[in-house]
């Protein structure tokens, strides 16, 4: 794992969308697997006002979303496909038909994974971007979901209706049930970008660089990909580097207690 701590989520979002840029120009038509949520808003923003300024275009990228909630309709203000296109797709030239974003009409239910899962088959993913759940999750796949899912209908966990209820009225409203690439399909993608802020998710960052690999955690499974980007700020990394520094004056000391003999 890559880890790079800048100093705000303003810096974040440009060093995040820097990477995303510099991919595309490599390969135009790449697949790019994105994700919705507030971490990724400001990488958005950079995206667009690239795009505004004619230094990047969009014309042949294809997006695959995460996520998406089932039991609200996709033009729902909390739909994840609302928030795709009032967050990013409206305001680049991405075409409607390479957008992606898994389908969440519930009397299609026993299909819907199937039919995603193939998509992502027949196109692997050259980067995805993600953010981290409070409980580790990442996409949707909650603590406990076996680490060789592909997509699947999950039952969101508490904490995680919990967390979203701040884009909802209140925490019935949150839909109980969503489809989500499995950690599988994650870990598929030739590259990995995941962005994190605030001192709330301090712990959950430490933990998945640092704790065991665990489907208790499932975004410690990032440790295992070859190309897994970690882009936090201070806040977030604050437990990471509160920890380095513990165990780096750890050892001065043991060094100093036992110097080594001639
Ligand atoms: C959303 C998604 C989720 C979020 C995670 C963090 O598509 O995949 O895993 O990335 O819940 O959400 P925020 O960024 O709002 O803290």
């Amino acid at each position: 794992m890559k880890i790079i701590i800048c100093k705000n989520y303003e810096e974040i979002s440009k060093k995040a969308a820097s990477i995303v840029m510099k991919e595309i120009r490599k390969k135009p038509d790449l697949n790019i697997g994105l994700a919705t949520g507030s971490s990724p808003i400001g990488l958005y923003k950079n995206l667009i006002e690239a795009y505004k300024k004619n230094k990047i275009s969009f014309m042949d990228v294809k997006s695959y979303n995460l996520d998406e909630y089932i039991g609200i309709e996709r033009s729902h203000p909390q739909s994840y496909y609302s928030f795709m296109h009032e967050n990013l797709f409206k305001h680049i030239d991405i075409q409607e038909k390479n957008i992606h974003i898994p389908e969440n009409d519930i009397t299609r239910i026993d299909d819907l994974a199937a039919d995603y899962n193939s998509e992502l088959h027949e196109n692997q993913l050259d980067i995805q971007i993600l953010g981290i759940g409070s409980n580790g999750h990442i996409g949707f796949n909650e603590p406990g979901t076996p680490l060789g899912n592909e997509t699947f209908i999950v039952t969101l966990d508490e904490q995680t209706r919990m967390d979203n209820s701040r884009f909802f009225e209140n925490i019935d409203e949150v839909p109980k049930f969503a489809i989500t690439m499995g950690i599988k399909n994650i870990m598929y993608s030739k590259k990995i970008v995941l962005v994190a802020s605030g001192k709330e998710k301090a712990k959950v960052v430490y933990k998945m660089i640092k704790g065991k690999v665990t489907k208790s955690l499932p975004a410690s499974i990032l440790q295992l990909h070859p190309d897994c980007t970690v882009i936090l700020d201070e806040a977030s990394a604050s437990v990471l580097v509160k920890k380095a520094a513990a165990e780096h004056q750890k050892f001065n000391k043991t060094v100093k207690q036992s110097p080594i003999k001639p």
